[in-house]
């Protein structure tokens, strides 16, 4: 019941009755989007995917050269640099696949707090445009919407059902939440065939640095002090990559249309904890740690009830300690991929992001 691996659900060739040969996948230079292509690729024989990506600061074609090494693999990927917000570019891409994974957002909280503009544009124009594309396809393809547990707000006790109320209260989750009602509203008015994934806090290798474990544990290799939010007791229930990966997958393969389906991670931490665990990973001391000025509007807890999903045959499988430690050495084994990501606009986002926050530390 248990298979947290795309191969282990679906490896060898695909089959002639496969409904999803040819993927469109939006955001596949991203974290999560690339590991979706990646493992689909390594795992799936005759499936082809083709991948739309912006390729913003968080986007990066290098997340994909495992595929670019591979010559049979390489033969199966497309890349399309260009906007889910670009009705041509869309338009002539959906017309020629089973089915969209829409990874492609903005995806960090701090940045939606100082800029929240793109997440807009993206989140709620781009989906539009996706689901536009999909009610006008001749062949009607599958549309799934990558969503995540932030739609539920701060859950301060229990685990979030599907269909409880959706609360977002930072602006990333308010245009999440936004981009799943679109899909909601073109299931019911327009018979469009789709399904929305809510995943957990995700973590695990090509991670950007901006996020807590990356930029703590890159942070921790050059003995940099580390930004901890508040009293650092926000919870937060994390989900190793490609088991988020292999879930949004089941869910494409047997999730029933119009239905919204939780990726639940299973592993609840403390903010502290995950740090102390981190720390301990890398011989580094606490001391590196400041606490400072908490978020604005900061979630307190994120928790999510995985049995709808479970109930389909898939949950995660991955422990914390050994994607922990996966996620870790990926880091340490992988310092030019991380120091590129900290160029361009970093100096200015990092003084902007924590400057005061860090001269201000206790
Ligand atoms: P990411 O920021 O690493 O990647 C996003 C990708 O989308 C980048 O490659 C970027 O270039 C691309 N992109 C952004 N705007 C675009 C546009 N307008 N057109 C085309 N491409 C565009 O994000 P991620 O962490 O991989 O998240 C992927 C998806 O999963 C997002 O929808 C996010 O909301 C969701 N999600 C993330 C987490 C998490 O913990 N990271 C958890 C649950 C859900
Ligand atoms: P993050 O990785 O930004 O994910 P999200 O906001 O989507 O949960 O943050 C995870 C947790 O870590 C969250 O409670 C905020 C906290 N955090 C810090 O304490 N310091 C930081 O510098 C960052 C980026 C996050």
């Amino acid at each position: 019941m248990t298979n947290g691996a795309i191969d282990r659900m679906t490896n060898g060739p695909t089959q002639p009755s496969e409904p999803y040969r040819r993927l469109l996948v939006t955001g596949g230079a991203g974290f999560i989007g690339s590991c979706y292509v990646r493992d689909v690729l390594a795992r799936r024989d005759g499936t082809e995917i083709t991948v739309l990506d912006k390729l913003t600061y968080a986007g990066n074609e290098a997340n994909l050269a495992p595929v670019r090494d591979d010559p049979e693999q390489a033969a199966r990927l497309r890349f399309v640099k260009g906007d889910i917000a670009d009705r041509e570019v869309v338009a002539d891409l959906v017309g020629d696949v089973d089915a969209v994974l829409n990874f492609a957002a903005e995806s960090h909280v701090d940045r939606s707090i100082l800029d929240p503009e793109a997440f807009l544009v993206t989140g709620v124009i781009g989906v539009h445009v996706l689901l536009e594309a999909c009610r006008t396809a001749a062949h009607r393809p599958r549309f799934l919407q990558v969503s995540t547990d932030e739609v539920y707000g701060s859950v301060p006790e229990g685990q979030s059902r599907e269909d409880d109320l959706l609360a977002p209260r930072s602006p990333y989750a308010a245009a999440k939440t936004s981009g799943e009602l679109l899909v909601r509203s073109y299931v019911v008015t327009h018979g469009v065939d789709a399904v929305v994934t809510r995943g957990s806090n995700t973590y695990g290798p090509y991670h950007h640095p901006e996020k807590l474990i990356p930029l703590f544990v890159t942070n921790a290799i050059d003995d940099k002090p580390l930004p901890l939010y508040g009293d650092g007791l926000q919870r937060r229930d994390w989900l190793y990559v490609s088991d988020h990966a292999a879930g949004i997958d089941h869910v494409l393969r047997h999730g029933r249309s119009g239905e919204t389906y939780n990726v639940a991670g299973g592993v609840e931490m403390a903010n502290r904890d995950t740090v102390t665990l981190l720390l301990k990973h890398l011989g580094k001391p606490w001391s590196l740690v400041r606490h400072v000025e908490d978020r604005p509007g900061h979630d307190r807890r994120y928790a999510m009830d995985g049995s709808k999903l479970a109930a389909l045959g898939w949950r995660a499988e991955t422990s914390f300690e050994d994607g922990l430690a996966r996620t870790i050495d990926w880091f340490v084994a992988n310092e030019p991929w991380w120091r590129a990501a900290r160029s361009g606009d970093w100096d200015a986002y990092y003084e902007r992001q924590y400057g005061q926050r860090l001269r201000t530390a206790t």
